[in-house]
């Protein structure tokens, strides 16, 4: 706690500090295919009031908007540019963003044109922690890793994370920065919340044991924990404007960050609404409150990446980390309400193992 505003914690096993809440710039810049998002004035309104909050930590992609969200950050940074050290600006990277061969993916090719254009559309010269916005198949991630280090050894970048990995690229990840006598990666952005739980089977035991920190990314689900969408929602009642109403208004618009109604309108996230709902009651907060502090109860949560289209949002998602706890029973009640099946062999591994931590070994 930290009188009215944002504390801080370490981002995994690094030595920066970040705010509990990361503020994530997806929904910045004006989009042409419907969705409504926020103008250059709005978003420069929202990250005003973040840091007013306590926020220093600030989450963007070059795909977001085709580089646009970078672009308008960039511009706030530079109003206040001699705050800059103030902030931790995390910036993600190998979607295509050119249509040669090498514009897109996690080449040293790639990874060299692309901090260059971040760092000139963010208007800095380094980027706090730099992120591989998912595992790439056609690339070596032998030759990932050494040119990352060396953006890092280069002065572009401080620290360098992942998303959207599994298990395995996760700890060979770690293996390689060991073996080589690279800066470890400190992060790993993946979705999380309590729609999506199936990273915690196996990637977060690699980042609970290599101290790479969890960055929760969709922690509302896209809205659908926010506590608008409730038992008599129907699909024709939703908000077009919402990112629910657009993904579930026209076939093939939704996708893990914008589900649709049908995606997961049954019961058993009508039980779990249910229980938010009760649980926030007896605290005075909100659905969307509880869904977010649900996250920062987990241990390997570093910071929450929220999203946000207007200041009550902010506001609201950022009390979910200031004043108040969770009970253990009621973060028990909602690990129950969201269990998912586990795959074998994880299931079988985890139940035989349920007892066997090495601490609780009398
Ligand atoms: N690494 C990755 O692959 C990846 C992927 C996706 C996102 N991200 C990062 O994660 C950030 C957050 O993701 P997300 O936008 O999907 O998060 P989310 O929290 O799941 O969804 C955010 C949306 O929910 C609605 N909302 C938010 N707060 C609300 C509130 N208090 N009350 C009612 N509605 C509320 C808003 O949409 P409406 O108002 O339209 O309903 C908002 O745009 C992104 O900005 C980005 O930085 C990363």
């Amino acid at each position: 706690m930290n009188g009215g505003k944002l504390s801080y914690r370490f981002l995994g096993g690094s030595g920066l500090k970040v705010s509990e809440i990361c503020l994530g710039t997806m929904t910045f810049g004006e989009r042409k295919d419907g969705l409504v998002q926020c103008s250059e004035n709005e978003s420069h309104a929202i990250l005003d009031k973040f840091v007013e909050m306590g926020g220093n930590f600030i989450d963007t992609a070059d795909i977001y908007c085709n580089g646009l969200s970078e672009e308008i950050l960039g511009n706030w940074l530079k109003k206040n540019s001699q705050k800059r050290e103030r902030y931790v600006i995390a910036t993600k990277l190998r979607s295509p963003m050119s249509d040669h061969a090498n514009g897109c993916g996690l080449s040293r090719s790639h990874i060299m044109q692309a901090v260059d254009d971040s760092l000139r559309r963010l208007r800095t010269s380094y980027i706090d922690l730099y992120q591989i916005h998912c595992w790439d198949d056609g690339v070596p991630i032998e030759e990932t890793v050494s040119a990352m280090n060396d953006l890092v050894r280069m002065g572009k970048v401080r620290y360098v994370g992942a998303s959207n990995v599994l298990g395995w690229q996760m700890q060979k990840i770690v293996e390689l920065c060991r073996q080589k006598g690279y800066q470890p990666w400190v992060s790993l952005q993946q979705q999380y919340n309590l729609l999506c739980r199936q990273s915690e089977f196996e990637v977060f035991d690699v980042c609970q044991n290599e101290g790479v920190g969890v960055l929760p990314w969709s922690p509302l689900k896209g809205g659908w924990l926010s506590g608008k969408i409730r038992r008599e929602t129907t699909s024709s009642s939703l908000d077009p404007k919402s990112r629910i109403g657009w993904a579930s208004e026209a076939a093939g618009r939704a996708n893990q960050a914008a589900p649709s109604y049908d995606q997961f309108a049954n019961e058993k996230t009508w039980k779990l609404l249910d229980l938010m709902e009760s649980i926030g009651q007896k605290h005075g907060k909100s659905v969307a409150q509880v869904a977010l502090r649900w996250l920062l109860e987990k241990n390997v949560v570093s910071s929450v990446v929220i999203g946000v289209k207007t200041l009550k949002q902010l506001e609201e998602n950022c009390g979910a980390a200031i004043g108040w706890k969770m009970t253990a029973d009621e973060v028990s009640a909602l690990d129950e309400a969201s269990e998912y099946d586990v795959p074998y062999p994880y299931e079988m591994v985890r139940r035989l193992n349920k007892d066997r931590k090495r601490n609780k070994i009398a």
